[in-house]
């Protein structure tokens, strides 16, 4: 591999492909060419060993294990290492055994000839982004993921106050995390200083369990807690597994009633994982015409690539001023959000906050501005309250698969 490839290597999902022959998984691997944030990768089974490792260096993030037309004998000899690997098998059509042997091995989709790319193609993105599944029965929090359509919008701005009036407002246990890894400063817009970061977490996250999870947190006095991005290290997004982050979320998740993620303006294996993950995603832009553009790019991005349903989008105009010529019908006309939030310009609150690391809640609880942020805090918190309501576990592709085969729907 040479150091330009190395290097753009950085963010990709690295799938892996199984085969009993080099051609087999050739082929699969060749219908995946065009997607460029995958690093495709080929195994040939030997001994019926799968093993996500690979090179030893870097896991894969997904497994394919194509068959072929030994089918589900096949299956039974194979042995997948790293069982937490997510895994589709290319298997025959109408075969309850071979599926359920999938199942068996934890797969989480099931996909037979004649396969064509696009749905391959899907089926991966559907794995890559799949809502986190690890709820603990009736404690699973919500994931906000605020993304800003043009740096300096205001992303972090609204997803460090969202977290805050979530706290104290609506009283409920949120973590705030800071996934801007090459910018991120959540902690000092609240003043805080992190000891341990999202790095160090990451580090320690198959040791970790809800309670030790707090332990990495910084805590406002609020009592909001805060994972910051930073540290004093230099830290290479590339670095960090999409697999690792996964786990995190998953666990806050478990732990707290609300997650935020304050995102960096990128779409790659990272953030698409977050966002396809993400009960809202709150796409904070403002009032200009390149303002516009990016936002409906950003639009078309995250509805056409990475997935997220249009209900979960909600397009925040921060620092909206009502004699701006760009008027909300404009906004509505260009990008077409399922929900739109304003937020009024106030330079005065938000600079003051942001220069003595003081929420605007807690500066400026009257503000029109901090009225705004409470709306968006209620919306997002809309059914927290029922805290037995059921898990939200997406049931698996693999198992519909079985049902349908088996005649059970
Ligand atoms: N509604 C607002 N009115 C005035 N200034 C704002 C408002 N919201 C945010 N700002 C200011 O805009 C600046 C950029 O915000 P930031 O959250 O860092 O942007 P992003 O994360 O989108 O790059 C901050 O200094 C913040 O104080
Ligand atoms: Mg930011």
């Amino acid at each position: 591999m040479s150091a330009q490839s190395e290097l753009t290597a950085s963010n990709r999902a690295i799938v892996l492909v199984a085969a009993p022959t080099l051609a087999a998984a050739e082929q699969v691997s060749a219908m995946l060419a065009a997607e460029r944030d995958l690093d495709v990768r080929t195994q040939v089974v030997i001994d019926g060993h799968i093993d996500p490792l690979g090179d030893g260096k870097s896991a894969a993030h997904l497994v394919i294990a194509d068959l072929g037309d030994r089918g589900g004998a096949l299956l039974n000899d194979w042995d997948l290492r790293g069982a937490n690997t997510p895994l589709i098998v290319i298997g025959p059509a109408n075969d309850p055994q071979t599926m359920r042997r999938a199942m068996q091995l934890g797969a989480r989709d099931y996909l037979s000839p004649p396969l064509t790319s696009e749905l391959l193609v899907s089926a991966i993105r559907q794995v890559l982004s799949e809502r986190i599944i690890s709820h603990a029965p009736g404690t699973g929090g919500k994931l906000t993921a605020v993304i800003t359509a043009k740096g300096g919008s205001g992303g972090s701005f609204v997803a460090c106050n969202l977290a805050h009036i979530l706290t104290v407002h609506q009283q409920r246990s949120v973590a705030l995390i800071d996934m801007d890894l090459q910018f991120g400063a959540l902690p000092l817009s609240l003043d805080l200083h992190s000891r341990d970061t999202l790095f160090d977490a990451i580090a320690a996250v198959d040791q970790l369990d809800p309670v030790a999870l707090t332990g990495y947190m910084t805590k406002h006095e609020s009592g909001l807690h805060v994972l910051g991005a930073i540290s004093d290290q230099l830290a290479i997004p590339s670095e960090v597994s999409v697999e690792a982050v996964h786990r995190l979320l998953g666990l806050a998740l478990q732990t707290y009633q609300h997650v935020v993620v304050d995102l960096p303006r990128q779409i790659d294996a990272l953030t698409t994982m977050v966002l396809g993950a993400a009960d809202n995603v709150l796409v904070v832009s403002q009032q200009s015409f390149s303002h516009l553009r990016d936002t409906k790019r950003m639009f078309e991005l995250l509805q056409g690539y990475v997935g997220v349903p249009p209900e979960r989008i909600s397009l925040v105009v921060n620092r909206y001023v009502e004699k701006n010529p760009i008027t909300t019908d404009d906004i509505r006309a260009a990008v077409r959000p399922q929900n739109l939030v304003l937020i009024p310009n106030d330079f005065v609150v938000a600079t003051e906050a942001q220069n003595l690391g003081v929420p605007v809640y807690e500066g400026a609880r009257n503000a029109p501005l901090t009225r705004a942020l409470c709306a968006i805090a209620e919306r997002v918190d809309a059914g927290v309250a029922a805290a037995d309501a059921p898990p939200r576990q997406a049931e698996r592709p693999v198992k519909r698969a079985l049902q349908r085969v088996l005649g059970m729907r």
